[in-house]
């Protein structure tokens, strides 16, 4: 009785693409003015593709100067290529392996050389750079959660800590891209999950740290966006598939059998065209957490399906929540 008046009630509030932005106190914030980006510059990491590479040209036409930071700058990769065939002044492409020291202290310098007035600081730095894989628990060595952690969470703390004396400066901002599975665990999906739910231990800890310098950080929370960017593709499935079944001891392969992994294969392909095919959602949230003068903590850009099911999972007790929506669990 209980959960089906909490289901009616999310349902009953909801019926649009985002419950959380109809809430009623958000939308008197929505309706402020947003903050001038002429001035301001942005750096964002991961741009060769994706969101990253959709951000740098949004918010180079609102008005910002960006710092693209992509990984294949110095391969002439076509993301990094494209951006700078913009030919703009205020589109700076930059070398940017969040994985390395080197190359993220480097971009430290260039920024700080290339900005107009650095003493002003860097207004806001994106954290996107990220990589998705999949795999169950008994499928995945120490060194795949070792190599997702490298990029999607001592990534993000490695440029965060170069750039935060800038940001600070700045009273800028910090946007981090985690996922719905920043919150919400998911069979077959830990090394992500793990590596997303400490960048939100990170920002959460790091936003509380900086409300006395006037630095908000903030998170943002797709949820399944995979049709929209290309952090999943078949041929990326199958080299992971090969290597999760050809790393398995024998005891894994002969009691999860062939047959089930080869499902679990074809349910992960299933997600590459499933989910929202366009990222406008993520490139608003973005936009208005660099924006607004008083930004959310956390955005949730999703389908309602994804913020009732996040709301359940994170409110209601495991063993409900498990019951709902994990075949296997019971009550
Ligand atoms: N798409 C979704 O459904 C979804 C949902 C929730 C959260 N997210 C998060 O959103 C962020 C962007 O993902 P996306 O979907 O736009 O993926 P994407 O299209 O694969 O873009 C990710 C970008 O990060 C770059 N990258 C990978 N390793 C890097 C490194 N070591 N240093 C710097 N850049 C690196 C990639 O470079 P290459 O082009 O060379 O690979 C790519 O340009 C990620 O943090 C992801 O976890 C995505």
């Amino acid at each position: 009785m209980l959960l089906l008046a909490l289901g009616a009630a999310l349902l009953l509030a909801g019926g649009g693409r985002c419950l959380a932005r109809r809430l009623l106190f958000l939308l008197p914030r929505r309706a402020r003015r947003a903050l001038p980006a002429e001035g301001k510059a942005v750096l964002i990491t991961g741009c060769d593709k994706g969101f990253g590479h959709a951000l740098a040209k949004r918010l180079h036409a609102k008005g910002f100067t960006v710092f693209a930071g992509c990984l294949l700058m110095d391969e002439n990769g076509d993301g990094a290529r494209e951006l700078k065939n913009m030919k703009s002044d205020r589109m700076k492409v930059l070398q940017m392996d969040v994985c390395s020291d080197q190359e993220v202290a480097q971009a430290v310098d260039f920024v700080k050389r290339t900005l107009k007035e650095p003493e002003e600081g860097l207004w806001g730095l994106v954290n996107n750079a990220g990589i998705s894989t999949f795999g169950e628990v008994e499928f995945s060595s120490l060194n795949d959660y070792k190599k997702v952690a490298e990029i999607n969470l001592w990534g993000t703390v490695r440029v965060t800590k170069a750039f935060l004396p800038l940001i600070r400066r700045a009273k800028g901002r910090v946007v981090n891209i985690t996922s719905m599975l920043g919150r919400m665990a998911s069979p077959s999906r830990s090394c992500y999950c793990i590596s997303k739910f400490g960048v939100a231990a990170f920002s959460d800890c790091l936003r509380q740290e900086m409300y006395r310098w006037g630095v908000r950080v903030i998170l943002v929370e797709p949820s399944n966006f995979v049709a929209a960017t290309g952090i999943l593709t078949a041929d990326s499935i199958d080299k992971q598939a090969d290597a999760l079944w050809r790393g398995a001891s024998d005891t894994v392969q002969e009691d999860y059998g062939r047959e089930y992994f080869t499902r679990h294969v074809a349910l992960m392909k299933s997600f590459i065209n499933s989910g929202l095919k366009d990222m406008s959602l993520v490139l608003n949230d973005i936009t208005d957490a660099l924006t607004s003068p008083s930004p959310n903590n956390r955005y949730n850009p999703m389908e309602t399906y994804w913020w009732v099911r996040l709301q359940v999972v994170t409110h209601l007790p495991t063993a409900i929540a498990d019951w709902l929506y994990i075949p296997g669990a019971a009550l």
